[in-house]
């Protein structure tokens, strides 16, 4: 075989060793007829590769390698050696304590030129454009879309999906560490689960059906079904025309559920502590990672607090008035409506200038913004035993308690003007003994973008679905 390596395993003890392997062309730099470099790269490294005319290495050879293009993927042959730059150090390449000198050269794969953008030019920093000898243009945020597949390779989204990756893999492993299983729900549906308004209905051998809104009736039928605690990692389709942001069309939704034993604060308690192992995990495993990201969309880590507040919504509501926030028309916030984007992203502020913290819990929301299956307060029926965590004043979950019994149900159904004939399925489930349960639904891109402050969901997600995607 081949026996083709990592850049990253190479060493300057390797001096000398012949070594394969496969890389982009990421950048070229022609010094002379006889001297060239070129910036050689495997996902998030690059490697200085030398081409030099003498003894097996021709004019000719240079010449063609010169006329390369950027991105083209090439199998390498050639001798480690360590820099021979002055500094002993190759600037602009991650890998600075080697250097490979080119034997061969053997193309694999060519893009079609032009190329939209390279990932040389998107990997341009604020501090780059500054600089005079450097002149690469700056690549917008819309091209970057468009080219999305190019875009995808520069070190800051290769650093993301990794990010994403462990993100889903410390929500597994903490679920499962806790007793909970991975199910499956369907995504085709009869009826909407959170409203009518925003689900994308599709033709179903004739019959309407449509695309699940979140994996809420699926999650709880399984609680009927006596799985006692389940989580799911799944699409979440949205037909909202929500041009913003922090909305997708489609996201993936990391969803869990379980029975209660007592107090819905269970929920509560477990989602927390999967937070912050999510949290944990991230920081300490992939801190390179993290760094990358920082260097393209500055972020300070974020802050916890062992102790994360709780914070009753009407509380939050008092707080901000206290500050000094207003609606609108210049009057307080009212402590029974549901808080807008910028009301909470105010109150993000106000909680991290009082209490230190980027991350906590708004808990007992109002009725009146929640769907049908929230479970009111026994006490006061004026708000729901349910809540939303924040990061750095943005929602990233909702969650809560459900209504488990089935008249209670109907009866709140009726009362909003829901048909429960449509959700069959989902009614047996209260109709044949539901144990009590809540659960709660975490946006998967939502984590990434707030965490790392990317500043736009679609960093966060690999191929954006919006209300602009899918043209005709
Ligand atoms: P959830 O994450 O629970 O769906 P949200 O973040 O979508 O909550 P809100 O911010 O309370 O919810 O917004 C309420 C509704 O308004 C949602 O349907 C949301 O899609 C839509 N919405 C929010 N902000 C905007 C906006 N700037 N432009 C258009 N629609 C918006
Ligand atoms: P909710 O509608 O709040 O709750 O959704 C749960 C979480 O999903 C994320 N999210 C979104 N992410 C990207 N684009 C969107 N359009 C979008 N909408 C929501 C947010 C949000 O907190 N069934 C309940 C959950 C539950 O109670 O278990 C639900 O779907 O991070």
């Amino acid at each position: 075989g081949d026996h083709r390596i990592d850049i990253r395993k190479l060493s300057p003890d390797m001096a000398g060793q012949v070594v394969v392997f496969r890389a982009r062309l990421h950048n070229i730099r022609k010094l002379s007829a006889h001297l060239m470099f070129v910036e050689l790269r495997q996902q998030t490294a690059t490697i200085q590769g030398i081409l030099q005319e003498h003894g097996s290495i021709s004019a000719h050879f240079l010449y063609w390698a010169e006329h390369l293009h950027v991105e083209t993927i090439v199998k390498v042959v050639g001798v480690v050696q360590e820099p021979k730059a002055k500094s002993g150090e190759v600037e602009s390449c991650t890998i600075k304590n080697v250097e490979v000198h080119i034997h061969e050269l053997h193309v694999e794969g060519k893009p079609v030129q032009p190329l939209p953008f390279t990932v040389h030019e998107a990997e341009v920093s604020k501090q780059d454009v500054a600089r005079e000898d450097d002149n690469r243009r700056v690549i917008s945020d819309r091209a970057r879309q468009n080219g999305r597949i190019i875009d995808l390779r520069t070190t800051a989204a290769q650093s993301v999906f990794r990010i994403q990756s462990a993100v889903c893999q410390a929500f597994r492993a903490h679920l499962h560490g806790e007793g909970f299983i991975e199910i499956h729900t369907p995504k085709l549906q009869a009826s909407a689960s959170e409203s009518g308004a925003s689900v994308f209905k599709v033709n179903y051998f004739n019959r309407p059906a449509f695309l699940a809104q979140s994996p809420q009736l699926g999650k709880q039928m399984a609680i009927a079904s006596d799985f006692k605690k389940v989580f799911e990692i799944g699409p979440v389709f949205r037909a909202e025309n929500s041009n913003t942001h922090r909305h997708l069309t489609e996201f993936t939704g990391l969803d869990l559920e379980m029975a209660i034993d007592e107090h819905y604060h269970e929920v509560l308690r477990l989602l927390d502590s999967t937070f912050k192992a999510i949290f944990s995990y991230v920081y300490t495993n992939y801190r390179e990672e993290v760094e990358i990201v920082k260097h393209h969309f500055p972020s300070e880590d974020l802050v916890w607090l062992e102790e994360t507040p709780i914070i009753p919504f009407a509380e939050g509501i008092r707080m901000l008035n206290e500050s000094g926030w207003r609606d609108d028309h210049g009057n307080p916030l009212p402590e029974d409506e549901d808080l807008g984007t910028r009301d909470e992203i105010q109150l993000g502020k106000v909680i991290k200038e009082k209490l230190g913290t980027d991350y906590y819990v708004l808990d007992k929301f109002p009725t009146s913004a929640r769907p049908f299956y929230a479970m009111e307060d026994p006490y006061n029926p004026k708000v729901t035993n349910s809540f939303d965590i924040f990061v750095r004043g943005q929602e990233i979950l909702s969650g809560g308690q459900r209504i488990h019994d089935a008249d209670t149900l109907i009866a709140k159904m009726e009362k909003l003007k829901m048909d429960p004939s449509s959700m069959e399925e989902y009614m047996e489930g209260f109709e044949w003994g539901a144990p009590p349960h809540g659960g709660g639904g975490i946006g998967m891109e939502r984590i990434l973008m707030l965490m790392l402050k990317l500043g736009d969901i679609r960093h966060a997600t690999m191929f954006a679905r919006d209300p602009r995607s899918l043209p005709e």
